[in-house]
């Protein structure tokens, strides 16, 4: 299991290129499954979610082809089976994503039910409800939710709550339903924008992504089409908070502040100074951060996937931070490494009280989750002194070679395999 060696202390500076978002890539590339043409994907991340969403699909029989400069052509006419097995699910949760596109061009899936994971419950509850309610019928049988459904019907859907996958999986399923689905309560994620870009481009008739009722009116087929996937809004968030705790001046390139304006106003109360062009962000720091305060709400509030990066800032930032999670139940597992790197931070509930201290110290961590890891990093690299995170698969997840991003910035980072 390799690990990171991170000695702290030195400010970031430089240019950055950040990669296509995971949280869009995913649900594109399972869009592949809902047409026998050539789905072609550019700006695809090289990550280890990204690589195991291709090995499902390539074991259903979606032909997968990699093309130089990160590309993947996938053709999805000759899948044969339409199963998605526990080995596959376990690993990633994401993998949810192909039961909406099996059942629509298929009329049947048979997809294993995911577990909850280190940061909560995560039922996939509203992803059933909504396929039931498109006429699917749906059961569990020996772990796996097991969907049949001839063709499935347009009908109003309306979640409980906000979810992003149940959004972009009932989205998928609409697609090829006879008549018209309106998906109410729906999530407003840029992710989920983009996947309706690229099923638009596909052929399908989607409106209203980016808002909160998205209207879907079935179509027959759908064809191959070329999408280039959006830059990743929560890695360039991570480098924007990276540089405010560590003071620097970093360019961003391929990254859309617009996607971002909760993290860049909360940066900008921090005490960064933050300039951004259609395709850029240049952030830019010249002294201790300022704490803030932040509630976690689906997009366009702060998100749930940047909460713990600025716990990591809040730790090292001039007075006292609230941080309250609102979207998962268990999304504070980064608190107990961060006190060993001499965090102060108290837990009640859901919310984070954060009293900044001057100086961290390094110290040997482990990653529990993505997004955790990302927080001991960007606290690792504030430290002083040498930091050891373990277990940073979670971060292979998530971000394409970091190590090699931030050490071009001027960090002092190693992978170490063990
Ligand atoms: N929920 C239910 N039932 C459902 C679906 C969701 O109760 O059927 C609950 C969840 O348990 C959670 C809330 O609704 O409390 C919102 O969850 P959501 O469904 O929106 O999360 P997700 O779609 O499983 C995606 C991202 C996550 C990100 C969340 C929230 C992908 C592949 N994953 O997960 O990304 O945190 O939305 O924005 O898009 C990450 O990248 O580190 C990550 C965890």
């Amino acid at each position: 299991m390799d690990k990171l060696r991170i000695e702290g202390g030195r400010p970031l500076v430089g240019r950055v290129d950040i990669s296509g978002a995971k949280n869009a890539a995913l649900p594109i590339l399972c869009a592949a499954l809902l047409c026998d043409g050539v789905l072609r994907i550019e700006h695809l991340p090289h990550l280890r979610d990204v690589t195991t969403t291709l090995d499902l699909l390539g074991r259903m029989g979606v032909g997968v082809t990699l093309e130089a400069g990160g590309a993947v052509a996938l053709d999805g006419s000759r899948v044969h089976t339409p199963v998605a097995p526990y080995e596959l699910v376990r690993t990633m949760r994401a993998s949810i994503l192909v039961l909406g596109p099996l059942v629509a061009r298929f009329g049947e899936a048979r997809v294993s039910l995911p577990g909850g994971c280190a940061i909560g419950m995560r039922p996939v509850d509203q992803h059933i409800k909504g396929l039931e309610a498109l006429g699917a019928t749906v059961a569990i049988e020996q772990g796996d939710i097991h969907a049949t459904a001839p063709r499935l019907k347009g009908a109003r859907l309306v979640t409980d709550m906000v979810t992003v996958t149940g959004t972009e999986n009932l989205m998928m399923a609409a697609v090829l339903a006879d008549g018209i689905t309106v998906i109410e309560n729906a999530a407003r994620e840029p992710e989920v924008v983009d996947l309706a870009q690229c099923l638009v481009a596909m052929g399908a008739r989607v409106t209203g992504a980016g808002t909160d009722v998205i209207t879907v009116e079935g179509v027959a087929a759908l064809h191959g089409a070329t999408h280039a996937v959006m830059p990743d809004r929560i890695e360039t968030g991570t480098f924007l908070a990276a540089v405010a705790a560590t003071g620097g001046d970093v360019s961003l390139d391929h990254a859309r502040a617009d996607t971002l304006d909760a993290v860049v106003a909360k940066l900008r109360d921090a005490g960064a100074q933050i300039d951004a062009t259609p395709d850029s962000i240049r952030v830019r720091m010249d002294r201790r951060p300022t704490s803030v305060n932040l509630r976690t709400a689906p997009y366009p509030a702060f998100p749930t996937d940047m909460q713990a990066q600025f716990m990591a800032l809040d730790a090292v930032a001039d007075g006292t931070g609230v941080i309250t999670e609102t979207i998962f139940e268990n999304r504070f597992m980064h608190v107990q490494e961060l006190r060993r790197l001499g965090a102060h931070i108290d837990v009640e509930g859901n919310t984070a009280i954060v009293r900044g201290v001057a100086r961290l110290e390094g110290a040997a961590v482990m990653a529990t989750d993505l997004r955790a890891s990302a927080s001991l990093v960007i606290a690792a690299l504030v430290a002083q002194g040498p930091t050891l995170i373990d277990r940073i698969y979670h971060l292979d997840r998530g971000y394409e070679r970091i190590e090699e991003k931030l050490a071009r910035l001027g960090a002092s980072v190693q992978r170490v395999a063990r």
